[in-house]
Parts: structure tokens; sequence; C-alpha cells
């Protein structure tokens, strides 16, 4: 092909990829597989990858994030992002309406929306391209996201239709209840810290540095307003319908999502509607918002010093309820982790049946006082699982307090607390059957080895069997041992057998990952096979050149060292490495050999790389990162707050120092 024809190739992919994309994730009516999308994706990767000169920032194959983001930039909003005056009472609804039809001695309609509970984003179109996304901030000045709002696939990266030359579209994004839930079971299988609400973790993860992290994520977005516009539409409603045509996926009508009413009960009809159907949605909202829909009666009511007259939000109270605490059991999870939970008289709660609560930890039994047989109130406010919070004393009749247990309810071993910690766990990670089960579980997941064909049933004969009593075991499992089990035959474990032999070309990280250190989720472990390339480098490396790492503090380094102290640990590891798995990295490719030779050593932080980008840097142009300044280093990049002592050790033994943009010419 030559290049005219390469570039109208990729045009022509570009443009039936965004297409796809619109019928999928706006209209919902998909008319290609998603094998047959994923086909084009991938001849559009190769193309660009051979001709990058063609290649859009627009491209759908930004999707997949994973690019170089750089810091944020602060920037300032054209138009300020305002925030609305809101109640919690419909009478002050009324009130407000009344006001609005004193000061407007004309027909008036209002808008009535949801209120997302997420993040608030402005998104600029240039000529039907995406050039800037940026967060609210603090109204005046918001951070330049545009790289990680790309991989948001409900949000169009080149429009269509007659769409106008430039103008700003608004809207929330947010993380459904789906996306939230699968995240924290697997922070929960890391045994990390787990997250409070889809609304802060959606916030974060906007934030994140690296934007395949925003796109493995799955945010999602409604777009709720339109600004800049030359050639307006009469309303807001008839500009939100408008800009479907353009390709935004807007908040459908059909399922009242939005919705035009001109009088104060058809607000008020949608405000009940809502309070109830609420529950049944995939995503959270904290309440209604109410906007008058006219343009030029919007400019006529205008602003106070902080919201616009013409929009109002009635927020939701969140609901609780009162139930009896009948008792409390204990969850050990795959670290050991133990986890008192509420088991509570059926209730109903928000649209379901609430049964159980989460207690978190002792402290919070102790704090609120339990006793069996309370009446205790639950809330389901913004996270999933409803929590107690609240004890009815008036009501109490029984001498019973809650004490935490001090033995393992599965293993009966004496519970550990460590100083500083709100948890309690059980020691015995090799014969505890839940942390035994967990760990074969978390190590043949998805994200880890990825190994088809073992369910959590099959885990759990293999176990009862002793055919496994770690994950070096599934290695040395036989078809003879299999075909006999349960509801097994030939085909499941050759499936399962082939699965197995395939895991052994699965990345160190992902090994990583799937051993289990504590604190050590998917991001750690990528970090740390990326910064030690190997598992006898990271078995090596002190405390200093572990908490080095981006992202690594001393809670991680402290693990990761114990974990490498533990004998068992270390015999693992051994066995795992005499059947064949990966515990060295795969080299990057290489972009060009400028650094040949050269060892360069990076502190500090930087403004457009972060330190793990522009070690990463280092190798993909042939140098080599060095962990400390030392005779044998040829560089010293230095960022901002970088230790006294580092820049002493360079000066003394003569090492360049160069900033962060000298390196950048250096390797151009
Ligand atoms: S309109 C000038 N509509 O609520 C008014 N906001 O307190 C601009 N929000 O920052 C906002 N759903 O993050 C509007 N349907 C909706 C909304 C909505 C959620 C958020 C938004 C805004 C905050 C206002």
């Amino acid at each position: 092909m030559d290049h005219l024809g390469v570039k109208t190739e990729i045009d022509r992919l570009v443009n039936e990829l965004n297409h796809h994309n619109q019928l999928y994730y706006i209209q919902n009516n998909p008319i290609i597989s998603d094998i047959e999308f994923d086909q084009l994706l991938k001849k559009l990767e190769q193309l660009e990858k051979e001709h990058p000169e063609y290649a859009s920032e627009n491209s759908p194959t930004k999707r997949v994030g994973g690019d170089l983001t750089k810091k944020f930039t602060a920037v300032a909003h054209r138009l300020p992002m305002l925030s609305l005056s809101n109640t919690y009472s419909e009478e002050e609804i009324e009130e407000w309406e009344n006001r609005i039809k004193k000061s407007i001695d004309e027909e008036i309609s209002y808008v009535c929306e949801l209120k997302y509970d997420g993040v608030a984003i402005g998104i600029r179109y240039e000529n039907g391209a995406m050039t800037a996304a940026v967060t609210r901030g603090d109204g005046e000045k918001g951070e330049l996201v545009t790289t990680n709002v790309r991989t948001i696939r409900t949000i169009p990266l080149q429009l269509q239709n007659d769409f106008p030359s430039d103008f700003e579209i608004r809207g929330e994004i947010f993380m459904p209840h789906e996306q939230f839930e699968a995240l924290n079971q697997e922070r929960e299988e890391a045994g990390e810290a787990l997250y409070a609400n889809p609304r802060n973790t959606a916030s974060g993860t906007l934030k994140s540095l690296d934007s395949k992290v925003v796109a493995d994520r799955k945010l999602d977005c409604y777009l709720y307003g339109l600004y800049g516009l030359s050639d307006l539409q009469a309303g807001h409603f008839e500009s939100v319908l408008k800009a479907k045509e353009w390709g935004f996926r807007i908040p459908p009508p059909e399922k009242r999502f939005i919705e035009k009413t001109s009088s104060i009960q058809g607000i008020m009809e949608f405000i009940h509607y809502w309070n109830e159907a609420r529950n049944a949605l995939p995503f959270d909202i904290d309440g209604i918002v109410i906007k008058v829909n006219s343009y030029e009666q919007q400019r006529k009511l205008g602003f106070t010093a902080k919201s616009p007259r013409w929009a109002i939000a009635y927020k939701f109270k969140t609901s609780q309820v009162e139930t009896v605490l009948e008792s409390v059991s204990y969850q050990v999870g795959r670290t050991g982790a133990i986890t008192p939970v509420a088991n509570l008289n059926p209730v109903q709660l928000g649209g379901t049946t609430v049964k159980r609560a989460s207690l978190h930890n002792a402290d919070q039994i102790e704090k609120l006082d339990l006793h069996l047989g309370d009446f205790v109130q639950v809330e389901k406010g913004g996270e999933i699982i409803p929590k107690i919070v609240g004890v009815n004393l008036g009501k109490r009749t029984s001498m019973e307090k809650v004490m935490f247990i001090d033995q393992c309810p599965e293993c009966q071993s004496n519970l550990v607390r460590k100083e500083g910690e709100a948890q309690h766990y059980c020691p015995n990670e090799t014969a505890c059957p839940p942390q035994v089960k967990g760990k074969i579980a978390h190590f043949i997941s998805r994200k880890a080895m990825n190994i088809d064909g073992i369910g959590e049933e099959t885990i759990e004969v293999l176990f009862e069997k002793e055919l496994i009593k770690d994950i070096s075991d599934l290695y040395r499992l036989t078809f003879d041992q299999l075909v006999d089990l349960e509801r097994m035959g030939e085909k499941s474990a050759n499936n399962m057998l082939k699965g197995i032999e395939a895991s052994k070309s699965i990345p160190f990280e992902r090994v990583l990952f799937g051993l289990g250190i504590r604190f050590v989720g998917e991001t750690v472990a990528k970090k740390l096979a990326q910064s030690f390339q190997n598992m006898d480098a990271l078995q090596a490396a002190s405390y200093d050149e572990l908490i080095d790492v981006e992202e690594i503090g001393e809670k991680i380094a402290i693990s990761v060292q114990l974990y490498f102290q533990d004998s068992a640990n270390l015999a693992l590891i051994l066995r795992l490495k005499e059947v064949g798995l990966m515990f060295e990295s795969v080299k990057k490719e290489q972009v060009s050999s400028v650094l040949l030779g050269k060892v360069l050593v990076v502190s500090g932080t930087f403004e457009t790389f972060s330190r793990d980008e522009i070690k990463e840097l280092i190798e993909r142009n042939g140098g080599k990162v060095g962990s400390s300044v030392s005779s044998k280093t040829h560089y010293l990049i230095a960022g901002a707050n970088m230790g006294p002592a580092k820049l002493k050790t360079a000066t003394n033994l003569g090492v360049v120092i160069i900033s962060e943009d000298e390196f950048i010419k250096l390797i151009s």
C-alpha cells in the first residue's frame, strides 16, 4: 500500500469503528459481533503502529489506555463550573417554583433530571474532535484529564452529523455498581483496603496517572449540559436531544432519566417516581435536578454568587431502618483477615431485603457497644453494603455484649492484631482452609494466571481430596487424578490441564500478583516487576530500594520483605520455578540505543513523566536504570524534592546531573 492508501485505510477504519462504537454504546444496537469489532481494531492498531504519522489522538485505539499520561495541568474553565443550590424538602421546591413564576410572567417549562453521584466533567469539542476534558476543580480552574476521559467508551471521540464547530458539553462521570463491586472483590482478594463508595472511586480513578487503569475500570458518563453554542436550540431539553444526533449518549427520555414538564405536579411526580425507582438503577444518584428549560428565561433569571437561579437540586434522604441484630459471624479472607458480619432480622431497605451488614472490625463493634438482640439502625448510603450506624438503647433488653473472637473460626489458631492495624488476622496461612483455598482461587483468577476450567467447586474438591495443598500442586496434577473426580470427565480434565500448562507463559507481573502477597495488588505487582525485572532482584531488594519505587510505601515494602523472610514462601517460589513459571520480565521493545552503555539514576518527582515512565524510557532507549548513585552512574536525572544526600554524592563523584527537560532532549 502506498502512503496515500495507508492514510485512506486508516481513516476508513477510524470511521467504521467510530460508527460501530456509536451503535454499541449510544444506540444500544450493535450490528457486528465483538470479535469482528476487535479484528477491525487490531487492523487499525497494526497500521497505526507501522505508520504512527497517520495515527490520530482521537483514534478508537486510544480507548484502551496505556500511553504515558502526563501529570495533570490546571486549566481555567472558559465558563465557570457552578454548583446547584439544594434542598431536602419538597416545600422548598414549591417555593422555588413560585419564585420563578413571580419573576417571569410567561409560560414556563421545566426539565427534570437525575442528579448523578459522580464527578463533574467539561469536555470541549473542536471541529467534531474531543480536544480537552477538564474536571470541576474549584469551579474556576480544573485539571486537564483528557487522556483518561478518552478511555471512557460512552464518550465519543469524534462527532458526527452537523455538530457545532466549537463547544463544551458537561456531564457526570461515575462508576456503575457492577464495576465497583467487581473492583472491591479484586481488592479484597489482593488483601487491599476496600474502596468506600463508587463516587470517590470514580473520582480517584479519573485522576489516575495511568490511563490503562482508567480504561480497565470502565467508568461511565451521562452528559447534561451544553455550553458555548452559537446556534442555540430554544431550550436545554432540545439541545440535549440534539446532542444525541452528534453522537453523545444522553440521559434516555424513554427511561425517564430526563423529562420536560410545565407544572409543579409534574416535578413532584418525577421526584416521587425516582425516590422509589432509584434503588433499581445500576448506578448511584443522590437526588433530582430541576432546571428551567428556556435559555432565554434562564438568562433573565441569572445567577446568585454560587449557583444559577434557574435550577435547583432536590436531594434524597439516605434510607435508614431499624431491625434486630440476631448474631455476629466472622469471615476469614484469603489473607487471613477476619471480617465480622452482623446477621439481621431481614428487613426491607431501599428496595432490597437486607439480612446482613458489614461491621468492619473489632473497633467498630466496640464503638457501637453492640449487644445481641439490640435494635440497630441500618443505613444504605453511598456504600453498597449496608452498615449499622447506631443502636436504639431505649429498646435494649439483652445483657449479652458482642465480644470479638480470639480464635480463628475455621482452624482455631489464635488471632493476631498488629500494632496500628484495625484488622485481626489468622496467622495460619499454610493450613487454614479458607486461606489456602482463597489463595488458590486468587492465583488462578482471570487477572492473575487466568487458568480456564477451574472453578471454586473444583478447588473445593481438589482440596478435600488432598490433591492440592498450595498453588504449586496444581502443576503436579495428572489426567488420571482428575478424570475420576465428580462431574469432571475426560474433556474437562484435559481442558484443565491445558489451562494449567498455558499459565506457564503468563508474564512475571501477573505471576507476582497471583502469589497473593499482602498489599501487592495488580498495579503494585506491575510496578515491582517493572522496577526489579525478576524475582531474584525483588527478593534481594532492600527496604530503601523498595520504597524508592513509585507508589510503593512503607506498608507494602514491609509486607514484601516479610513475605521473603518466610521459608515456606521461599520453598513455594522454588517449586514454582521448577515447574517453569515466568519469574522474569520480558524486555520491552527498544526505540533507540542513544543511551547504550549508560547508567542513569532517577530521583525526585517530575513534571511531564512519572518516575516509572522515565525509567521505562531509559530502558527503551538502551540505557540501564541504577538504583543508587555510585561511581558507575553516568547521569542523575534530578526532579523536585530530591534528597540532598543523593545530590551531594552525585556532585562528589562527578556524575552529570540533568533535569527532566534535558533528559527528554537527550532521548529525542
Ligand atoms: S447541572 C450550573 N445537572 O451536581 C449547574 N448537575 O451541585 C450545573 N450533577 O457539579 C450543574 N447531575 O457535578 C447538573 N443532571 C445534572 C446533574 C448535576 C449531577 C452534579 C454536578 C454539579 C453538581 C451541582
